[in-house]
């Protein structure tokens, strides 16, 4: 690995944005598949601790007014990656001296480079959080390891050529696919999800293939319910909003304490039995419903059924996997059966809610306040930027129209430590299969 490498990139001439990205591509030597932005850069600059110098700016904002902002930003990146290069340098006395494997000795730097155990190609790669944990667990563990930020569909089957696994996020993994890359010589599929309902098994055991998935801890989505439950309760939003524009007055804030609550929780499984343990400690009185019985939820909870837990709650929280008998779990019905004022969560999946029937609940004041992070129709929505551009999804736009409905892009999963987990347990699944072990889990 480079250090300190210093690179002097001129974009005088710069007539567009791609055009500055193929620039600095360039200068920084990246291979066509890697994805540019600014987080790539700057993970880019502090990995290798190098120095990104950019000359022209002016000329270059001269020439496209619109790469004005894009240029500041830059240069706040440069900016931050010579201070990482400072710090790396051991110029700011608050950082501890490198570790002295980093300073390898001349004999060690010598000697023959480890065989590789695996190769991994990963597709939607993530520059800003999994790039670096991937890169880390592939030199520990004698990985070699490629790229791309596009999926298979998009950016091809031929990047993943000559590698043993290939790492993907839910996307079209049928038949065709997995011949294709069969033929490039590609023996594990590794999801880097806990689904795995879109890879075509049969044709991966007819092509001999072999098939991991990931898993992470259940808490971080359960601590995300319950804080939104907390938030509906608390009306956070209307506080900060109001907050914002220097409304501290108190008419309209009140909110209900949570340990005075009753909570339903529907679907009792990893995440639902961990939000059930974690609410305990809030002395709240929780009910909550599953075919299956969870003997360490029932320690805390009462099971009961459905129509009880609708009637009984103050807060109903969702954590039920997807199927076709729970389509639709809370329809008008549902809501008909339910508390005034009630408190709809849910974390789990959008096709449990029909979208049509809480609009009405919610307009009706039927439901008191919603905590989406799933929505009935998501495709396409999640996890795109859209800025700027018109969303045809009327029952989103709906919900978002209401002051009592707060939504978030299914981004209950997202912590560091579950993108670790998910990043690290593509990586150890094709290596265990490679080593000839069964992967923490295998799949096929
Ligand atoms: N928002 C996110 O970022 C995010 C992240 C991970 C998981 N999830 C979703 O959270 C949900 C729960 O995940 P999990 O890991 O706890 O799954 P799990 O399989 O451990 O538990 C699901 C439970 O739901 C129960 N169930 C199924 N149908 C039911 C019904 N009609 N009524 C009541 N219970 C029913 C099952 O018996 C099971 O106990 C899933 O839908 C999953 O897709 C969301």
């Amino acid at each position: 690995m480079e250090h300190g490498k210093d690179y002097l990139v001129d974009i005088s001439y710069v007539r567009s944005k791609e055009e500055l990205h193929r620039l600095l591509k360039k200068a920084l030597g990246l291979p066509d598949y890697y994805g540019m932005n600014l987080d790539a850069l700057y993970d880019l600059l502090s990995e290798y601790r190098a120095m990104l110098t950019v000359t022209g700016q002016d000329e270059a904002a001269a020439n496209v007014p619109e790469l004005t902002d894009y240029l500041e930003a830059l240069d706040r990146v440069c900016l931050d990656a010579e201070m990482h290069y400072e710090i790396e340098s051991g110029k700011d006395e608050n950082v501890p001296e490198e570790p002295e494997a980093e300073e390898a000795p001349e004999a060690a730097q010598e000697e023959e480079p480890k065989k590789e155990k695996v190769s991994v190609f990963f597709y939607c790669m993530r520059p800003y959080d999994m790039l670096p944990i991937a890169e880390r667990y592939a030199a520990e563990h004698d990985i070699r390891m490629g790229w791309t930020t596009g999926y298979p569909a998009t950016d091809g089957v031929d990047l993943a050529a000559g590698y043993d696994a290939v790492c993907v996020t839910p996307s079209d993994m049928g038949a065709e696919m997995l011949q294709a890359f069969a033929d490039r010589g590609v023996k594990y599929i590794s999801c880097n999800s806990i689904g795995y309902d879109h890879v075509d098994l049969e044709m991966a055991k007819e092509l001999g293939m072999r098939v991991s998935n990931v898993a992470y801890p259940p808490s971080g989505v359960a601590n995300y319910a319950i804080m939104l439950m907390m938030m509906c309760q608390r009306r956070i939003m209307q506080i900060m909003g109001r907050a914002g524009v220097q409304d501290f007055s108190l008419e309209g804030k009140i909110g209900k304490d949570i340990s005075f609550s009753t909570v339903g929780v529907i679907g009792t499984g990893k995440i639902g039995g961990t939000v059930i343990r974690h609410l305990s400690g809030f002395g709240c009185r929780i009910l909550c419903y599953d075919p299956y019985r969870n003997e360490e939820a029932a320690q805390y909870a009462e099971y009961t059924d459905l129509d009880t837990l609708f009637k009984e709650s103050d807060i109903i929280t969702l954590h039920t996997n997807a199927t076709e008998e729970n389509h639709h779990l809370l329809n008008a019905e549902a809501f008909a059966k339910m508390k005034k004022g009630v408190v709809i969560i849910n974390t789990a999946r959008g096709k449990l809610i029909d979208t049509d029937a809480l609009i009405s609940a919610i307009e009706s004041g039927k439901v008191g306040a919603a905590a989406l992070d799933v929505l009935e129709v998501e495709d396409g929505l999640y996890y795109a930027n859209l800025e700027g551009k018109p969303i045809a999804n009327r029952g989103m736009a709906v919900l978002r129209s209401f002051p009592n409905v707060i939504m978030s892009p299914h981004t209950a999963f997202y912590t560091e430590q579950a993108v670790r987990y998910m990043t690290e347990g593509c990586l150890a699944g094709p290596l265990a299969f490679a080593e000839g072990r069964d992967a923490e889990h295998t799949v096929l």
